[in-house]
């Protein structure tokens, strides 16, 4: 019997433990009913995660090659600007996928990252900023609308070269994907998608008649040499880094922020030694289920995966955030320790399409702690923390409002 589960419901974000850990339990795969999806194979134990995401002999990312398409009752028809969407590399296969990462992977390395830090400290001292003149003026503070969601967004939109003007309008693209996923929930995009995609295309347009620093420039150039990239691929590529490098740092940066407000004794750890900084971070990756699986895979033929039989074409599922909890390789997993070591978690995913992203956001997440904790280390919730709401972003979990209070308050005498 299929295990229907619900990654969506606000209960779920509320408290996914009970459900990741009965997944972790039933694995090392899981038979499951998604609505819209069907029927879906979830991966969810540490072992089996690392051999699915490894093996692309045997699973592959883009149905088409196997005559089914990307987005369920589409068929082979799809409205163009769900085809661009799918054209992104994180569900192409070799050697699509490689010559696209290629393109992009300098500016995501080391170095890069190195260079990049004296920015990312400076646009986070400037939300500060912005956020103490408003606790001063008496406003309420909400750091996922004044600290998470800003930052990676400023950040990404700089790497890519997009004016800072139409940063408002990334995020309000973001919010209409918390939709329903059903035939109409899909179809409901289909306006915001095309003015993404025209968006885009503008950019491009005038990256051409007047390049500008920045990754999308860089793209247009490649693009131009006609050998290496097509527009459409321009298009898709910009849309994935825009969103896979804003929502989910939105969301890790706010689950660690809630976690050390809940747990005044490891936001302590962090005071009293900041180099645990990077350690908080890696335990929010593994506890918080910001990026809850990896993008589905197909069997590419009739085959027996950790002992379930699979037919060619099934859609097979890593479930990071399981996996991330599985007794075997993580001692009494439910305990949120920043000091854990060793901390192999997989929630970047792993093999060939492992995060591109990772040390951008190891680098946001460990800069926005290390300044607003450094600044404000009295901070706190300013309601209990079951009355928080949680985004309804498909696939992500995070926190949809964070109300802080900056100083502890005084009590008049
Ligand atoms: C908390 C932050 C993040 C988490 C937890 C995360 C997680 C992941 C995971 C699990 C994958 C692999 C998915 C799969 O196998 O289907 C992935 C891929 C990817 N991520 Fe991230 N990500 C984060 C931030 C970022 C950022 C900041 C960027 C910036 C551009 C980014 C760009 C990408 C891209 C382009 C891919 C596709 C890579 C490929 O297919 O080769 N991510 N990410």
């Amino acid at each position: 019997m299929p295990e229907a589960i619900d990654l969506l419901s606000e209960d779920f974000k509320r408290d996914p433990y009970p459900t990741l850990s009965r997944m972790v339990e039933r694995g090392p795969v899981v038979e499951t009913a998604f609505p819209f999806l069907g029927t879906v194979y979830m991966v969810t134990t540490h072992a089996a995660v690392n051999a699915l995401l490894k093996d692309s002999k045997s699973f592959i990312r883009d149905p088409r090659s196997l005559g089914k398409s990307p987005i369920p009752w589409f068929g082979r028809w799809m409205p163009r600007c769900l085809r661009i969407m799918a054209s992104g590399m994180i569900i192409r296969d070799n050697p699509d996928h490689r010559r696209l990462r290629m393109l992009v992977d300098q500016a995501f390395s080391r170095s890069s990252m190195e260079q990049l830090q004296p920015r990312v400290e400076q646009l986070t001292d400037e939300l500060l900023d912005e956020i103490e003149q408003k606790a001063d003026t008496g406003k309420p503070v909400d750091l996922m609308e004044d600290l998470c969601r800003p930052l990676p967004i400023a950040v990404i939109s700089e790497l890519l070269g997009l004016p800072r003007e139409d940063r408002d309008m990334f995020a309000s693209w973001a919010d209409r994907f918390a939709i329903h996923p059903s035939f109409r929930g899909v179809i409901s995009l289909v306006p915001t998608l095309w003015r993404m995609e025209s968006y885009v295309r503008k950019q491009i347009q005038l990256c051409r008649e007047s390049p500008r620093p920045g990754l999308l420039s860089a793209l247009v150039e490649v693009e131009a040499e006609g050998l290496q990239l097509t527009e459409d691929e321009a298009v898709g590529m910009t849309l994935l880094l825009l969103f896979a490098g804003h929502a989910t740092t939105t969301n890790l940066i706010g689950d660690l922020v809630l976690e050390l407000l809940d747990r005044p004794e490891q936001k302590q750890l962090l005071l009293e030694d900041w180099s645990r900084a990077d350690g908080a971070v890696e335990e929010a990756l593994r506890y918080c289920a910001s990026v809850l699986s990896s993008k589905p895979m197909y069997a590419v033929r009739d085959l027996e995966f950790q002992g379930t039989e699979l037919k060619r074409g099934d859609r097979v599922m890593a479930l990071l955030s399981a996996a991330n909890l599985d007794p075997s390789v993580f001692p009494d997993p439910l305990r949120f320790d920043i000091l854990r070591t060793p901390n192999p978690h997989v929630a970047f995913g792993t093999g060939s399409h492992v995060c591109l992203g990772l040390k951008l956001a190891r680098l946001e997440t460990r800069v926005a702690i290390s300044r607003l904790f450094s600044r404000y280390p009295a901070l706190e919730l300013a309601v209990p923390r079951d009355q928080i709401r949680w985004a309804a972003l498909k696939g992500l979990r995070g926190p949809r409002q964070l109300p802080v209070r900056l100083h502890e308050e005084t009590v008049p005498a």
